[in-house]
């Protein structure tokens, strides 16, 4: 669906009005279309922090060296792990407050700490907590698409960090601001990818609620990056799920989720690399008026479904080792939304099956985390009355909607075998929505 307002703000008359009027000016988002930044990076941080020289050389090997007196760059990265104590933060406000400017639209800030949980110091643990704080607040303050990430990255392992950096660093990663990510170690099992460019090469996977919006997206990037997929919707949607499964060379399997076989029936199309529980419904009424039906299909589609399957998955042998589950939460399940008790509980419920799963599959090498979308330009959001789809799109740092390209190229990166260090995480794809935390 076409953004009207954003179009009105690139011509020069509308972003004069837009800045006079004091209204949002959102910006063109660049997406991986775009390739890949060409300006430079700068790093900060002290030389013996625990991160920098791992940092160093990874930004290096990705031909975004450090470039100290170039006067644009495309991002500023900060190792704060070397940061121990509230006074040592003003190294934190010297570096950003020297260099923000610098940065140019659509560029990136990163910040990368120490999990505080795993502090034993207690003036460490503060200093590395306020880290969210910050990011948070610059993530407001940019704008011109410049999204900003913390990552909490554990010690033992920093090159695990490796595609988290590509990803977050990348054009790939335009509607994911304000999110603070942890990565541990990958499990022992875990193999890296061979081709940076194509990570999926080969992989088999299964996407449900593929063949129309956010679902056929995540569909046609995964067969772009070189996996074998297998398309699943309602039999009702067969016609869609066929043109998708044409235009990726992939299979397709036209079952209705909530149906009581649908476990074995997925174990015939087995086993799986990778599994992206998309599929979902929303039946939104006030919670006095809402019939207990239109309550359980929720439940049963959104998170009753991906709780059953996965189950039938691990059980039965239906992912292999190292295996990536994605699900698709929402940001109603984080701030809550009215008229959606139903629906925000089935998403609140996704987060919980990810975070009690996750040790389950860092068994076999694998993970398993959430992508939680905020408002994405789908034939849903289409339909809601003007004034609130207004509200919906603006109200985040981005001051616009997201397209479902954003959400599914976030889950190529957590799909992505070098990424199974991040597990049992919720990434919001939101633009940094005003809605949740
Ligand atoms: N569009 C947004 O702004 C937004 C925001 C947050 C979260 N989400 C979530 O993203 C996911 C995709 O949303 P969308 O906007 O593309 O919705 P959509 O309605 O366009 O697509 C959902 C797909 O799921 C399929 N589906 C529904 N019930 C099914 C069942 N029982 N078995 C198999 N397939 C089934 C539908 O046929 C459809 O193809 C959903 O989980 C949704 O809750 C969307």
């Amino acid at each position: 669906m076409s953004d009207r307002y954003l179009r009105f703000v690139e011509s020069g008359f509308g972003r004069w009005f837009s800045r006079k009027a004091g209204l949002p000016q959102p910006v063109q988002l660049l997406r991986a279309a775009a390739g890949e930044p060409r300006l430079p990076t700068l790093l900060g941080g002290s030389a013996d922090s625990p991160l920098q020289a791992s940092l160093r050389a990874q930004l290096a090997a990705m031909n975004l060296p450090d470039a100290p007196y170039a006067p644009k760059v495309h991002a500023l990265v900060f190792d704060a792990s070397g940061l121990t104590s509230v006074e040592a933060l003003a190294e934190l406000y010297r570096f950003f407050h020297t260099h923000v400017k610098r940065v140019a639209s659509n560029g990136r800030i990163l910040v990368l700490g120490l999990p505080p949980e795993q502090a034993t110091d207690e003036s460490v643990r503060i200093a590395q907590r306020a880290l969210e704080g910050f990011v948070r607040s610059v993530g407001k303050e940019l704008r011109r698409g410049i999204t900003a990430q913390l990552l909490y990255v554990d010690p033992a392992d920093p090159a695990a960090i490796n595609s988290s950096l590509r990803f977050f660093l990348s054009y790939r990663s335009a509607y994911v601001s304000g999110q603070v990510v942890r990565i541990g170690p990958p499990p022992a099992a875990a193999v890296p990818a061979t081709d940076p460019a194509r990570p999926l090469q080969g992989k088999r996977a299964l996407v449900t609620g593929a063949s129309r919006g956010i679902g056929k997206s995540i569909a046609q990037v995964l067969a772009r990056q070189g996996t074998e997929l297998v398309a699943l919707d309602v039999p009702a949607a067969e016609n869609g799920l066929r043109e998708i499964a044409h235009r990726t060379g992939g299979q397709y399997v036209a079952l209705d989720i909530t149906a009581a076989d649908a476990g074995a029936q997925l174990l015939k199309h087995g086993p799986f690399d990778i599994v992206v529980h998309n599929a979902g419904i929303t039946r939104d009424r006030t919670l006095a008026k809402m019939s207990e039906a239109e309550w359980s299909s929720v439940m049963a589609v959104n998170l009753l479904a991906p709780q059953r399957l996965t189950e039938a998955l691990l059980q039965g042998d239906g992912l292999k080792p190292q295996a990536a589950v994605v699900c698709v939460s929402s940001i109603s399940g984080i701030a809550g939304n009215l008229g959606q008790t139903n629906y925000a509980a089935s998403k609140a419920g996704i987060i919980g099956l990810v975070q009690s799963l996750a040790p389950r599959l860092a068994a076999i090498g694998g993970s398993i985390n959430a992508v939680a979308p905020g408002f994405i330009e789908t034939e849903m959001t289409a339909k809601i009355p003007l004034g609130i789809r207004e509200a919906g799109r603006r109200l985040n740092s981005m001051s616009q909607g997201g397209l479902p390209v954003d959400v599914a190229e976030t889950i190529a990166w957590l799909a992505d075998p070098a990424s199974r260090g991040v597990n049992g995480q919720i990434v919001r794809v939101c633009g940094q929505s005003l809605l949740g935390a």
